[in-house]
């Protein structure tokens, strides 16, 4: 397998934030119970899918010293797209001034490392430089006197430069999967609102990302102890912890945003990462462990390594380069 490595990051957030105080306001809800219940303080609402991916992307591209016409593949994780036709990462490809492939990736809140692994392996296969995004906005698909899901969800964009190298792999192991018979406890029609049966996707999910990390674990005969930072989907600590857990992952070893975000979805894993890495919390050889799951059902997890500085780049060619 060809060398990559994570070369730049970055997240965005609306401006407007909505505290679980504003939704007592209007809900039959208390801060008690949603800190209690989710872990969650506070989300963001705003913006548009679109917006925040070239934000996010952006922060990114001037962390790895790139520009945009250096990205030759472009994948842009999300379930809330601004449009159903174009693909939302067509216009993010226009802003940033990409060159060769880009696609919309719709794998709910398993859309960041769904994306991550798609794109190494596309690097594999000859592209240069990757971007990967995922942008969500499901403050615009959630029923906002609905207490069962509006207190959840917030809005947000995470991205990383991934680039190839000639040196260590970037992924020692993956596991990508979905159950389709589980697709009812969590959707949302067109023109719709998401509605969810929220104790079955929390059994679930926890179930299928234990067993999805386990796999990862083995895979790259890794140890949970050899783990120095876990970076799971957001979408409550109490699944969070319970997964941790069962791994044998100490919480000081979590990356957690959501008790600022809420579930951003397909950002989640991106702006957890990024936090992480802005608070100098991994260095050169790190273990992480990816573990995202979602409306699918979907679930995914690898085990990365993160790198240094970036070894010498790939000879020009392969497919990226007829961009
Ligand atoms: N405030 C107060 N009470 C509430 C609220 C609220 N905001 N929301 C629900 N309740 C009530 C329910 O109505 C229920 O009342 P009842 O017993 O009178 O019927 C009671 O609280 C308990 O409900 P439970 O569903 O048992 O609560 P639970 O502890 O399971 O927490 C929650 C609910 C937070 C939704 C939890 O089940 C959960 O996080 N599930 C996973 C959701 C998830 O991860 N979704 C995203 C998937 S990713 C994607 O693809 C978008």
């Amino acid at each position: 397998m060809r060398g990559a490595q994570i070369t730049g990051w970055g997240l965005s957030l609306p401006d407007t934030v909505v505290t679980n105080t504003d939704f007592e306001a209007r809900l039959d809800t208390s801060d008690k119970w949603i800190v209690e219940r989710t872990g969650i303080k506070e989300r963001r609402h705003g913006g548009t899918t679109s917006g925040l991916a070239v934000e996010s992307a952006r922060r990114a591209l001037e962390r790895a010293g790139r520009r945009g016409q250096e990205i030759d593949l472009l994948v842009l994780a999300t379930t809330s797209p601004d449009q159903t036709v174009p693909a939302t990462s067509s216009w993010v490809h226009h802003r940033l001034g990409c060159r060769g492939a880009a696609f919309d990736l719709n794998a709910a809140c398993a859309g960041f490392v769904y994306g991550l692994v798609t794109a190494v392996a596309l690097l594999d296969a000859g592209y240069e430089r990757a971007l990967v995004v995922g942008s969500d906005t499901l403050s615009q698909i959630t029923d906002q006197s609905d207490r069962n899901t509006a207190v959840l969800f917030g809005d947000g964009a995470g991205a990383v430069v991934v680039e190839a190298t000639e040196g260590e792999p970037l992924i020692l192991a993956h596991d990508l999967g979905l159950d389709g018979s589980l697709a009812r406890l969590l959707y949302c029609d067109k023109g719709g609102f998401i509605m969810m049966e929220g104790r079955e996707v929390f059994r679930k999910a926890v179930r299928a990302t234990v067993e999805s990390a386990e796999r990862v674990l083995k895979q790259a005969d890794v140890t949970a102890e050899e783990i120095a930072l876990f970076i799971p989907h957001q979408a409550n600590i109490r699944i969070i912890d319970a997964v941790g857990q069962r791994l044998g992952i100490d919480p000081a070893r979590y990356a957690i945003c959501l008790d600022h975000t809420g579930n951003t979805s397909a950002a989640s894993c991106g702006i957890a990462l990024s936090e992480a890495a802005d608070a100098g919390r991994l260095k050169d050889g790190d273990l992480v462990l990816f573990s995202g799951f979602g409306a699918g059902m979907t679930w995914a997890s690898a085990v990365v390594r993160w790198g240094g500085a970036p070894a010498a780049p790939t000879s020009a060619g392969g497919p990226g380069a007829r961009g």
